[in-house]
């Protein structure tokens, strides 16, 4: 088997993965090592350089090395075969820690405390027990299905947000446009977990964060982001978190990163900033990953998590 590995991450890390849980592997790193084109079979990428995969005559499978296919999809040559996308438990689990703890830092006013104790400020205030709070999950899809069950375990009132109609135990499902308005309306902390799409680019913007809850138990409401940074209009973030339409932000991604340091949102209040670290792909995980879909394809059985290019995720 013929691996071609294009990615913009330590292309010999993941090469020695690969190599580790499949000796007789062959792996070649796109800009590293001279190939023969013909001789792929798979690649292996995450962002590889537009055209590259055109390139590939023999090519039967395209393993997208983390969820969201956002990037890959834009390249206008990319060859008709299947594209696998990433669904892990290591990802998953990666994922629901992050956030997890974004809910749990707004909820529990961790911030406030944070600053009262740099002035050395002694200051009791209470916070709202888990069950009062409305979570609202904008995609509920391999990560937030997962981190449902996780905020409800928490104790959090989950409700979600689909494209089509979807039901789940203790969760209050709503779909498409029609169903947005009241999912919006009882939310009191938004975590977007959506794939970028033509339908999902911009859709955090100023006039969406208006319609959340504004009479909840946390004063004003919450937007949690892992999603994607398209999603996402950051000029009406920094706006909305300084007149308190927002009473808070977690972003783990952004319209452009890294996050040029002169942006705004480095120093609006109450707003968390991480570099796009909520669910890193692992080496080992992820090797172990592709290799079992080889496999399957191998041996003639249907590969898992294909890409609907249509929908685009
Ligand atoms: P899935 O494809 O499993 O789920 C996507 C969910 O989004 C589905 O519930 C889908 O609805 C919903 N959705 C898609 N389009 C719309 C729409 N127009 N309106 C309403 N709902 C919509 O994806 P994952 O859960 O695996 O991943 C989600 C995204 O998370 C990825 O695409 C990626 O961008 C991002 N991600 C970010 C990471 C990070 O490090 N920050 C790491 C991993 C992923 P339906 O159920 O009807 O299909
Ligand atoms: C992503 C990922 O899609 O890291 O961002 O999986």
């Amino acid at each position: 088997m013929t691996l071609l590995l294009a990615v913009t991450w330590d292309g010999a890390l993941w090469e020695r993965a690969f190599k580790s849980r499949d000796p007789d592997l062959r792996v070649f790193i796109h800009g590293r090592d001279a190939y023969d084109p013909a001789a792929i079979r798979y690649a292996a990428v995450w962002r590889p350089p537009a055209g590259l995969l055109a390139r590939l005559p023999q090519l039967d499978v395209i393993f997208n090395l983390g969820a969201g296919v956002d990037a890959l999809l834009t390249d206008p040559t990319l060859p008709n075969v299947p594209i696998v996308r990433l669904v892990d438990p290591d990802l998953t689990q990666r994922m629901l820690e992050w956030v997890a703890l974004q809910v749990l830092i707004h909820h529990r006013g961790q911030l406030s405390f944070l600053e009262r104790q740099r002035q050395h400020d002694w200051h009791q205030e209470g916070r709202p027990l888990a069950d009062e709070v409305q979570i609202g999950l904008m995609g509920y899809g391999a990560l937030g299905a997962a981190v449902a069950r996780t905020l409800r375990g928490l104790g959090y009132r989950v409700r979600a947000w689909t494209r089509t109609p979807r039901s789940a135990d203790g969760i209050a499902m709503f779909s498409g446009q029609g169903g947005l308005e009241p999912f919006l309306a009882a939310t009191d902390i938004l975590v977007a977990l959506l794939p970028l799409t033509p339908d999902t680019h911009g859709l955090l913007d100023r006039s969406l964060f208006a319609r959340l809850r504004r009479d909840g138990p946390l004063g004003a409401p919450v937007l949690i982001n892992a999603g994607r940074g398209g999603l996402q209009v950051e000029a009406d973030i920094v706006t909305a978190l300084r007149d308190g339409t927002l009473g808070g932000a977690s972003l783990d991604v952004f319209e452009t990163e890294p996050l040029p340091p002169d942006s705004p949102l480095w120093d609006a209040p109450r707003c968390v900033i991480t570099p796009h670290v909520s669910a890193e792909s692992d080496p080992g995980a992820v090797s172990a990953y592709v290799l079992d879909q080889i496999r399957r394809f191998e041996a003639g059985r249907t590969l898992e998590n294909v890409v609907d290019r249509d929908r685009g995720y």
